[in-house]
C-alpha cells in the first residue's frame, strides 16, 4: 500500500519526486522519503521521517538535497512500526531502494546469509537491500535477478546504485509499477496518478521483467536478458486533481459530488428508457447465458455486492454469492466457465480482488469489473469492463465511488434482465427511469444536510453504535456502519434487526445509540417491534424512513426523512444520508477525516 516514485531527468527532481509523493499519499501516509544523486556531495542523499509528505517537504527545506535522478515513497507500515528509522528509501552498501509490498521470507533471507549486521530497521525491505547489496558484482540486471529468486511475496522494488548514478531500476511482483516518458525525463510510479498529468501514455511493467529508467530511454528486459518492447496504454482520462474547492474535507466534496458523478456513470447506459452496456462492449450473450454470479470485492466494494445480491434476487431470481476477495481462494469456491464474476475495486488495485479474480478465471469463470480508476491492474485482467464515472476519489472512505459502483450494477442487473427475457419493453423503460431519478434523489438528501448534521452531534461521545435494518436496509446498514467506524472511530455495528435478540442485544444500553432504517414497506411494522425492543434497554434510536411510509405510533429521538423511491432504489438515498453521517461525526470530532488512522486508500498488500 505504499507508494513509490522513481524519476530521472535533465533537470532537479526533488520537486517532481515530492509533488508526485503528494499525490500518493493516499496509499500510505505513515512515513515518506527520498533518495537522490546529489550533485554536490556525489553520494546518494536520504531523506526520511515518520509522518506525511510534508514534513518530508519541510525536511527537505532544513537539509537540502538536489539532483538529476531520484526515488521516492510513501509508507503504509507492515513490518515494523512507524518510524524514521523503518520509513523507505533503506540504504545498505552501494543499494538504496524503496518497495511496495510484503516479503514474507525476509527473516530466513537474513539468517540465511548472515545480513543481521547490517541492519538498523525492523523491516523486511531494508533485508533486501542487503541482500542485494552482498551480491552486487557491478552488474545491475544481473544482481536483481538473482536477489529476487530468493523472494517469496509481493514486491515493486526500485532501485539505485551508486556506481550507476543516472539509472533507476525496478522489478516487480503483483505490486504494480507503471513507467512513461515525460517532457523533461522518465518516470516510473505505483500509478498512473503520480506521473501529475505530465505523460499521456504509459507501460506497465510486466511481472519479473527488469525496467531500467535512463534520461531518455525506458528499457524493459525478460528473465532471460532480452530486450522486450513496451507496450503502451494511453491515458486518456483525466489524472489530475482539481483540490477541495471550498470544502474542508474530500470526503465532504465527494459526498457532494454523487449526483453529477451518477449522472455521467449512467450517460450512455441508459438511454430512450432502454438500457444498454454496448459502450462496455459486455456482449448479450455473456448475460443471458451464465448460470451463476460471483462478487469478489473488498470493503465498501464488496457491500455493493452484498446490496446487489438483493436486486438480483428480487429481479433476476437468481442467487449471486458475494465473496471477500481475501477469503475467496481459500473456501474452495464453486466456479465455472457458466460462472460470471464481478470484479468490483474503485481503485483497481486491491490485491485481495486481484488475486480472487484471477483465481476465478484460472477456474474457467468470465468476468466483467466494475472499476472506477481507468487502467488500473483489475481492469487490466477482467474480460470486459465497466468503468464508473466518478473521478478520482481521494478521501480513504469511500462515497461516491460506492453510489457509483452500484449505478453500474444497477446497470448491469438491467440489461441482464432484458437480454434474459425478465423484463418486457415497460419494465425496461420503468426501471431505467427509476435509475435516472437516482441523482436528483441524493440531492434532496444532499440538501438537507444541516438536519444530518444535527444528528450527528447526538452521536460524538459514544464509543459504540449499533445500525439495525432488515432485508435490503441492513445490506444498506452494513456500508453506513462501515463509514462511520473508519472515519469517527466509534465501533459500530450493522445487524440485522431480527438476529439481535439473539445475542447481542446484551450489548444495548442507554450508551449505545442506535441507527436503523425502514425503507421498505413490507418491513415497517416488524422493524418498529425492535426498534422498541431496544429503546426498552435505554438505547436512543436515530431512524432513517422512507418519507411516504407511515411515521404515526414511531417515538423516535430523531426521524430522517428519505425521499422516495421504489423499494430497490433506496439504497441510494438512504447511503448518502449514512455518508454525511459519517461525515459529520468525524469531522466534529476533530479527526482527519479524508486520512483515518491506520488506513490507506489502496490495498495492495494481502
Ligand atoms: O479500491 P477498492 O474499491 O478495491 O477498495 C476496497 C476497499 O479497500 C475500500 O472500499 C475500503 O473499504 C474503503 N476504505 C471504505 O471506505
Amino acid at each position: 500500500m505504499c507508494g513509490i516514485v522513481g524519476y530521472t531527468a535533465k533537470q532537479a527532481v526533488e520537486k517532481r519526486i515530492l509533488d508526485s509523493l503528494e499525490l500518493l499519499e493516499y496509499r500510505g501516509y505513515d512515513s515518506a522519503g527520498l533518495a537522490l544523486f546529489d550533485t554536490d556531495t556525489e553520494q546518494v542523499e536520504v531523506r526520511k521521517c515518520a509522518g506525511r509528505v510534508s514534513d518530508l517537504r519541510d525536511l527537505c527545506g532544513r537539509e537540502a538535497v538536489h539532483g538529476l535522478c531520484g526515488i521516492g515513497h510513501t509508507r503504509w507500515a507492515t513490518h515494523g512500526g512507524v518510524s524514521d528509522e523503518n520509513a523507505h528509501p533503506h540504504r545498505v552498501g552501494c543499494v538504496t531502494l524503496v518497495h511496495n509490498g510484503i516479503i514474507e521470507n525476509f527473516e530466513e533471507i537474513k539468517d540465511h546469509y548472515g545480513l543481521g549486521q547490517y541492519l538498523f530497521s525492523q523491516t523486511d525491505t531494508e533485508v533486501v537491500a542487503a541482500l542485494i547489496n552482498s551480491f552486487y558484482n557491478g552488474h545491475p540486471r544481473e544482481t536483481i535477478r538473482r536477489a529476487v529468486r530468493c523472494l517469496k511475496g509481493t514486491f515493486a522494488l526500485v532501485i539505485m546504485f551508486d556506481d550507476h548514478p543516472d539509472v533507476i531500476y525496478a522489478v516487480r511482483n503483483v505490486s504494480p509499477i507503471v513507467a512513461a516518458y515525460i517532457p523533461s525525463g522518465t518516470m516510473l510510479a505505483s500509478d498512473v496518478a503520480a506521473l501529475g498529468g505530465q505523460a499521456d501514455r504509459y507501460i506497465v511493467v510486466p511481472e519479473y521483467t527488469i525496467v531500467e529508467l535512463h534520461k531518455s530511454a525506458i528499457l524493459l528486459y525478460d528473465e532471460a536478458d532480452r530486450r522486450i518492447e513496451p507496450e503502451y496504454y494511453d491515458i486518456d482520462w483525466d489524472t489530475t486533481r482539481d483540490g477541495k474547492g471550498n470544502y474542508p474535507f474530500y470526503m465532504e466534496k465527494e459526498i457532494m459530488e454523487q449526483p453529477d458523478t451518477i449522472r455521467r456513470t449512467l450517460a450512455g447506459r441508459i438511454k430512450d428508457g432502454h438500457i444498454s452496456l454496448e459502450k462496455d462492449g459486455v456482449p448479450d450473450q455473456l448475460l443471458a447465458d451464465c448460470q451463476r454470479i460471483c462478487v469478489v470485492a473488498c470493503g465498501t466494494a464488496m457491500h455493493v455486492g452484498q446490496l446487489g445480491s438483493e436486486l438480483v434476487r428480487k429481479i433476476l431470481h437468481m442467487h449471486m454469492d458475494v465473496e471477500y476477495a481475501s477469503e475467496f481462494m481459500y473456501m474452495d469456491p464453486v466456479i465455472d466457465e457458466k460462472t460470471l464474476v464481478l470484479a468490483i475495486s474503485q481503485s483497481g488495485e486491491t490485491i485481495d480482488t486481484l488475486e480472487a479474480l484471477k483465481y476465478a478465471r484460472r477456474l474457467g469463470a468470465r468476468s466483467i469489473g466494475i472499476i472506477n480508476v481507468r487502467g488500473s491492474s483489475i481492469a487490466r485482467e477482467s474480460d470486459y469492463v465497466m468503468y464508473t464515472d466518478a473521478g478520482p476519489e481521494i478521501a480513504v472512505a469511500s462515497t461516491k465511488a460506492y453510489t457509483n459502483q452500484l449505478a453500474a450494477f444497477y446497470a448491469l442487473i438491467g440489461r441482464m434482465a432484458v437480454v434474459r427475457g425478465i423484463f418486457d419493453r415497460e419494465q425496461e423503460r420503468e426501471y431505467a427511469e427509476n435509475l435516472l431519478q437516482v441523482p436528483d434523489k441524493i440531492q434532496l438528501v444532499l440538501n438537507r444536510r444541516a438536519e444530518i448534521h444535527k444528528i450527528a452531534r447526538s452521536l460524538l461521545e459514544a464509543k459504540d453504535a449499533f445500525m439495525i435494518g432488515r432485508g435490503m436496509d441492513y445490506s444498506i446498514l452494513l456500508e453506513g456502519a462501515l463509514k462511520l467506524k473508519e472515519v469517527s472511530y466509534i465501533h459500530t455495528e450493522a445487524y440485522a434487526s431480527g438476529e439481535l435478540k439473539h445475542g447481542t442485544i446484551a450489548l444495548i444500553t442507554q450508551e449505545t445509540p442506535v441507527i436503523a432504517a425502514v425503507t421498505q414497506d413490507d418491513l415497517r411494522d416488524k422493524e418498529l417491534s425492535n426498534i422498541r425492543e431496544v429503546q426498552s434497554r435505554g438505547a436512543s434510536v436515530t431512524l432513517l424512513l422512507r418519507e411516504d411510509i407511515a411515521a404515526d405510533g414511531i417515538d423516535c429521538d430523531y426521524i430522517f426523512q428519505l425521499p422516495q423511491m421504489p423499494s430497490l432504489f433506496m439504497g441510494f438515498p438512504a447511503s448518502a444520508a449514512l455518508q454525511l453521517l459519517a461525515y459529520y461525526v468525524s469531522s466534529d470530532r476533530g479527526l482527519d477525516v479524508d486520512k483515518p488512522r491506520n488506513l490507506a486508500k489502496v490495498v495492495t498488500v494481502e
